[in-house]
């Protein structure tokens, strides 16, 4: 059995590759591809980069929820889901679920065709709602970050 610690090495590594991917997205790849003159170069630009990130993503979202799971059966710590002050646990899991729902279900079978068909008709609107959706993601994500840094090290927020 690989050892707790190994464990959470493997997870937070897991988790700077994913969640600073999508701040890279979200604050310097969306606002660049918007600038861009044409719909058309926009698009392939964009599904360029996304599409590229999107496999990474996979792999490590992938990677922080197997750690993450692992971490709770090495330390016998389901019972946190049921005490409100691990929010935390809860957090990270509902962020992992959510981005796994996306990348391996909503995106291949949705979100692409969707992107495709209103990127055509209104593509300003389109980004502004993509990087609307990326922002929300990344602040969910960040302060999950924040909240399971400071409760794994004793200070809870909520009592
Ligand atoms: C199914 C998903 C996940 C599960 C089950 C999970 C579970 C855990 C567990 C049990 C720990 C150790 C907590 C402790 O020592 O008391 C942990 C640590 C951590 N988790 Fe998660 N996690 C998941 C997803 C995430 C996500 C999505 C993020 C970030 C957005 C995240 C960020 C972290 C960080 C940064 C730590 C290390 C805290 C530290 O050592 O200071 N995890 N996780």
């Amino acid at each position: 059995m690989i050892s707790f610690t190994l464990a959470r090495v493997i997870h937070v590594l897991a988790v700077i590759l994913w969640i600073g991917g999508v701040a890279m997205v979200t604050t310097v790849i969306i606002p660049a591809v918007k600038k861009l003159k044409s719909p058309e170069e926009q698009i392939k630009t964009f599904e360029t980069l996304e599409g590229r990130f999107a496999i990474q993503a996979k792999v490590t979202t992938l990677l922080t929820g197997l750690s993450g799971f692992y971490m709770l059966y090495a330390i016998d710590g389901w019972s946190r889901y049921l005490e409100i002050k691990f929010w935390w646990i809860h957090a990270m899991t509902l962020v992992c679920i959510l981005f796994t729902l996306v990348l391996y279900v909503l995106e291949p079978l949705v979100l692409h065709k969707m992107f495709k068909k209103y990127v055509q008709k209104n593509p300003e609107k389109t980004f502004f709602f993509i990087q609307k959706a990326h922002w929300v993601l990344l602040l969910l994500s960040l302060i999950t970050t924040a909240g399971v840094v400071a409760g794994s090290h004793g200070w809870f927020w909520i009592k």
